[in-house]
């Protein structure tokens, strides 16, 4: 990978982002605006696949999101962060692409009845949920990248997009490139209570939380569950707080905190209290960019109006090139 080579990936507006984002997407996010020519974006249309009944937060959610990854770290000059709505061509191409994919490969597709099955609050029938993937495969082709930085339960979704890739091509002639997933080892991080961080489950540590609220909840957190006491000898490797330590905590530290808690000398209140202390040194400069951002009003939509430019400008290139192979 190299600063020539083009990366892209979206995330859907659904809510305030937490450190399961951070230590699974956006880190990987950070490296990739150093190292390659890194395109963002926000993928509205894809949450309205499924949100589509109740849109009254999107607008607020895309610019919440936004001002998340700037407050981690992603920089407007060192990489493109636009919205896939402001890019109308992806629709066209959306559409195009639906011409050569086969609705069999769409029913197929592992998520798409994984989800139809298990999410029963929303009625997941709609034209546009069954068609998410074509959408996903408009919105990588048309930017032609090398890599799409995904997590793993993405990856039916990119193989279904190289399909679709290889189909073009064999029909229209060499078009597009097959993008390869950039799958980085998701570091562990696990909720509150242990289960996969997420929104839905409550469990989760927010980049915007507040200290107040960060303190209860880190007060609430499981340890080793099989440590009654303070006088049983703990397990870090069973225990959901030391993932975080692992994440957080120095090496030095971390040593003595595994010793302490095997030994017993170190119990559960105090490890949190170590732990407390470098969440808040980690959150606090995060909350500092965000609090100025916010403080500039217009300030997103600034970010967007020279990434939707800059995203529009080549996927407008691409577009002529596919109208032209297809005969249009
Ligand atoms: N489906 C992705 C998710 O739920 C979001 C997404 C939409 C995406 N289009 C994409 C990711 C293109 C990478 C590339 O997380």
């Amino acid at each position: 990978m190299n600063r020539e080579s083009r990366a892209l990936s979206g995330m859907r507006p659904t809510g305030p982002l937490h450190l399961g984002h951070y230590f699974g997407v956006l880190k990987n996010w950070l490296d990739l605006q150093e190292n390659a020519q890194a395109y963002f974006f926000v993928a509205d249309w894809h949450a309205m696949t499924s949100d589509f009944a109740d849109t009254s937060g999107i607008r607020r959610n895309i610019v919440e999101m936004v001002k998340d990854w700037v407050a981690v770290g992603l920089e407007p000059d060192k990489c493109v962060i636009f919205r896939q709505s402001a890019v109308k061509e992806t629709a066209e191409l959306s559409l195009l692409l639906s011409m050569v994919t086969p609705v069999s490969w769409l029913e197929r597709n592992p998520t798409y009845k994984e989800q139809q099955q298990q999410i029963s609050s929303k009625d997941l029938g709609n034209v546009g949920f069954l068609c998410y993937p074509v959408l996903m495969a408009a919105d990588i082709l048309i930017y032609r990248p090398y890599g799409v930085p995904v997590g793993e339960d993405q990856l039916p979704h990119l193989e279904l997009t190289r399909e679709i890739a290889r189909r073009f091509n064999s029909c229209y002639g060499q078009t597009f490139p097959e993008p390869q997933a950039l799958l980085t080892l998701a570091a562990k991080c696990p909720g509150l209570d242990g289960r996969k961080m997420s929104k839905s489950y409550g469990n989760s540590i927010f980049l915007s939380d507040n200290f107040a609220d960060i303190r209860g909840k880190v007060r609430g957190m499981f340890t080793d569950q099989t440590r009654l006491r303070k006088t049983d000898p703990g397990n870090p490797d069973v225990c959901n707080l030391f993932s975080y330590h692992v994440l957080l905590t120095d090496d030095q530290t971390r040593a003595d905190i595994r010793e302490g808690c095997a030994t017993a000398t170190l119990g559960c209140v105090d490890c949190k209290k170590i732990f407390l202390k470098n969440l808040k040194a980690f959150l606090l400069p995060i909350q500092e960019r965000r609090a100025k951002l916010t403080e500039r009003p217009g300030a997103v939509e600034e970010i967007f109006a020279a990434g939707n430019e800059s995203a529009r400008t080549f996927a407008c290139v691409t577009m002529d090139d596919v109208r032209q192979k297809m005969g249009l």
